[in-house]
């Protein structure tokens, strides 16, 4: 039977009823398993990460692989691309993945082609000969949007492989599996786990030969969740539809708020979600002092959590100089919005 994302978050993932068996899946802390049966040893699979991937396929669709972090999950696509394989990639996104691409492309190991994803004709131009479209959207932290139908139906069209990193907008808002992508990436350690507690991260496919060299690709390369982290975030992902859908009406409050407010030059926001940017009228270093002003917003980065986060981006020399100095990332959390607004226009007083 198929679900409301706030059932399915609620359900999916539950060990089989029967008399006296747990309603929660066990945390399975072993390295080593009986021969004989479909897992093997610890590195190849684990229970507690196979009810934590039922429940992010239940939301996400097709079969699910758990991996140490985002970055770690991230980075397993890239590992089955032959040497020097073409790719299309954004030229703005998580400043992580914009290294790895940056120092993959430096030293040969991809040929990186880089575009601006909000530009539908120039990211098609690039599409050929390439092996992959990597896609965020919307990006971290300027939060553009690409045109994923478009994108993936002509990626498609052309048999090129594409892959959708979700974390921003979450399946809530968009099915990029749906749409005919190959792969959908999370960083779970934001919205999905959403307790600013644990690092993980999850690919999805519906091709079965792609989910085993991606299988593969964990094994062998050892980037394997801890048992815990994977418990960890599956009771947090039975809250994430509330409050994600908390977060986003929070957000769009304070857009609104924002934009009236005297010190902001501009906010950034898709019209969805829980992350919104905005620059304020000031030099870098006011906007740093806006940052350390707050008393319940927290200054760390990270977003997605039930706790309010911001940070100047900038502040981190490996952020891209196309995202302004005066740009701070808000990830609005689940505290009631006038709070939350009442300590934004307190920091932004305080310069
Ligand atoms: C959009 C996006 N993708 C991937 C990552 C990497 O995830 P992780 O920190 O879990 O490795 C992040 C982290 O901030 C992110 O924001």
């Amino acid at each position: 039977m198929s679900t409301h994302p706030e059932t399915t978050a609620v359900t999916a993932g539950r060990p089989q009823v029967q008399p006296d068996a747990a309603l929660n899946p066990s945390v399975v802390l072993t390295s080593t398993f009986h021969s004989g049966g479909p897992i093997g040893y610890g590195r190849y699979g684990n229970q507690t990460w196979s009810a934590l991937e039922e429940a992010i396929s239940a939301l996400e669709g097709g079969e699910t692989l758990a991996f140490s972090s985002g970055m770690a999950a991230i980075s397993a696509v890239f590992s089955i691309l032959p040497i020097g394989a073409p790719i299309v990639a954004s030229n703005q996104g998580y400043s992580g993945v914009m290294s790895l691409l940056n120092s993959f492309h430096a030293s040969g190991r991809l040929e990186v082609r880089f575009v601006d994803v909000v530009n539908t004709d120039e990211v098609i131009a690039a599409m050929k000969g390439a092996a992959l479209v990597w896609l965020e959207s919307p990006t971290n932290p300027c939060l553009d949007v690409a045109d994923l139908p478009t994108l993936i139906a002509e990626a498609k069209r052309l048999g090129i492989g594409v892959a959708v990193d979700n974390t921003f907008a979450t399946p809530l808002v968009q099915n990029p599996l749906a749409m005919g992508a190959d792969i959908v990436m999370h960083s779970v350690t934001k919205f999905l786990s959403g307790h600013s507690d644990v690092l993980m991260g999850s690919l999805s496919t519906n091709d079965p030969a792609l989910y085993k060299r991606l299988h593969d690709s964990r094994s062998f390369n050892g980037s394997i969740p801890g048992p815990f982290e994977a418990w960890l975030a599956l009771r947090g992902l039975r809250t994430f539809p509330l409050r994600f859908n908390k977060s986003q009406e929070s957000a769009k409050a304070l857009v609104a708020l924002l934009q009236e407010h005297p010190k902001v030059t501009r906010v950034r926001y898709p019209g969805f979600g829980a992350i919104l940017s905005f620059e304020v009228d000031g030099t870098p270093e006011e906007t740093q002092k806006v940052c350390d002003s707050s008393t319940m917003i927290a200054h760390a980065t990270s977003l997605g959590g039930v706790e309010s986060l911001w940070e100047r981006r900038r502040r981190w020399p490996i952020e891209s100089p196309s995202v302004p100095e005066q740009l701070i990332r808000l990830s609005v959390g689940c505290e009631h919005v006038d709070d939350i607004w009442a300590d934004i226009t307190k920091a932004l007083a305080a310069i």
